[in-house]
This record gives C-alpha cells, structure tokens and sequence, in this order.
C-alpha cells in the first residue's frame, strides 16, 4: 500500500462554502475530503454534523472520510452512513466498546477507521485490526486546526509492522506540512490529512495556492516513500 493519499481537511476551509471549496480542492489534486466531526464534549471544540456532510456529498466526486470526534459514537452511524460517508473513522478513547462500533459501522455499509490520541498507544487497536480499513494516527491532540506536530513516527512504525500484510491505510492527522509529511510517510503512513498546509492562502475565488500546497505537499511525501 504505497499510493500517497491526501485529504484536505475542510476544517481550514471557508465554513460559508463547503461545497465550493471542495470542488475547488478535488480540482487542484486532493485524493479524499477529510470531513472533522466534533461534539464540543470528547474535544472541547463543536464543528458539524451528519446534515452538514450530506449537504457537502454532491459535491465531492472521491472520497468522503468523515473523522469523528463525538462520544459516544454508535447512536451516530446510522445518521453518516445515510449522509454519504464513505469512511467513518472513531476513537480509540471514545467508548468502552470500540469492538462493537466497528462492526455497527461496517454493518451500516462504511468503511471503519480508528483513531488513536497522541497519549494512546499503538497496541490499543492490536484486536481489532482485522475489523478496520484505516487508523489514524493523530499528530496533535484533536479539537482545532493549525496545531503543532508532535512526532509519532514509533508509533506509525509500530503500527505497520503490527497491520503486515493487510490491506490497512495508515493516516496522519495534525500538522501535516511539506516538512513532517515525509517524516510520517517514511515510517509508513500512506494517507495524509493537511488543513492549513494545504488551504493556506487561497480561497474559492483564488484556488490555485490550493493545487500549489497539495503538490508541494505530495512531492515532499512520495520522496521517502518506498
Ligand atoms: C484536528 C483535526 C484535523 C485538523 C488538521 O482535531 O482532526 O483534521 O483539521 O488540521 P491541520 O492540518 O491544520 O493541523
Ligand atoms: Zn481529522
């Protein structure tokens, strides 16, 4: 598994255009649309819900990979998986049965992904890597964009020799930028999630920063990459 992903994350995004903003980064080369669901109570920061992902659907052609940071989360993946998420991704620390969320969520027609804090370590998720397509390791603790990275790379490591042949993505989250991109993909993540590196000084009306920061982004990441 060694195509480099990248998801822009629409928390960097203009809140007043969700749908043109993601058009415009599909266009300049992003791979998925990370959507960051937060509740204001598992993270001390409220963002958006299921409505909001399906009023953003139609206008996402690839991938919509919907990172929550709710507790809890099962009473939820009925409401995402019917707003047209393609991946849904939950915490490690968000409930005492991730076994069972994981399942509900592959039951309901997603692709499951599991997220893991900075604080969390990577033998949290060793029992249920057969029931996931991602983890995501997170690289600053989750609640707000545009934070600093804090290095996981023993961590991403730890986690690509655990996962072996399975056909798992391993996503980074926080502080993805031209500089710790290739520290993460040469520990073996393959998907990268970048806020503010790759919304950085564009906007609807002036895109093209948006294909500037992902090629930048994708070029620095697939130097190191195997
Ligand atoms: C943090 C979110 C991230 C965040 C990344 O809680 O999960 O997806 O938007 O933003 P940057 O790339 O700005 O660190
Ligand atoms: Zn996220």
């Amino acid at each position: 598994m060694s195509d480099l992903i990248i998801a822009p994350s629409i928390l960097a995004a203009d809140f007043a255009n969700f749908g043109e903003e993601c058009r415009a980064v599909e266009q300049a080369g992003a791979d998925w649309i990370h959507v960051d669901v937060m509740d204001g109570h598992f993270v001390p920061n409220i963002t958006f819900g299921p409505a909001t992902c399906a009023a953003i659907r139609p206008h996402v052609k690839g991938v919509l990979d919907v990172h929550l940071m709710i507790a809890p989360v099962d009473p939820m993946i009925e409401a995402f998986a019917k707003a047209g998420a393609d991946i849904l991704t939950a915490h490690v620390e968000a409930g005492p049965h991730l076994h069972r969320t994981l399942q509900a969520i592959r039951a309901a027609g997603m692709r499951p992904g599991v997220a893991l804090n900075p604080a969390t370590p990577a033998a949290a998720v060793a029992h249920v890597l057969d029931l996931v397509d991602l983890v995501c390791v997170m690289t600053v603790n989750p609640g707000f964009g545009g934070q600093a990275f804090i290095d996981m790379r023993s961590k991403i490591a730890e986690l690509r020799a655990m996962i072996g042949p399975r056909r798992i993505h391993i996503e980074v989250d926080g502080g993805v930028d031209t500089t710790t991109a290739p520290l993460v993909t040469g520990a073996g993540a393959d998907v990268l999630v970048a806020g503010s590196a790759v919304f950085r000084g564009g906007s609807v009306d002036d895109p093209a920063p948006y294909a500037k920061n992902i090629a930048a982004i994708r070029r620095a990441a697939t130097s190191v990459m195997a």
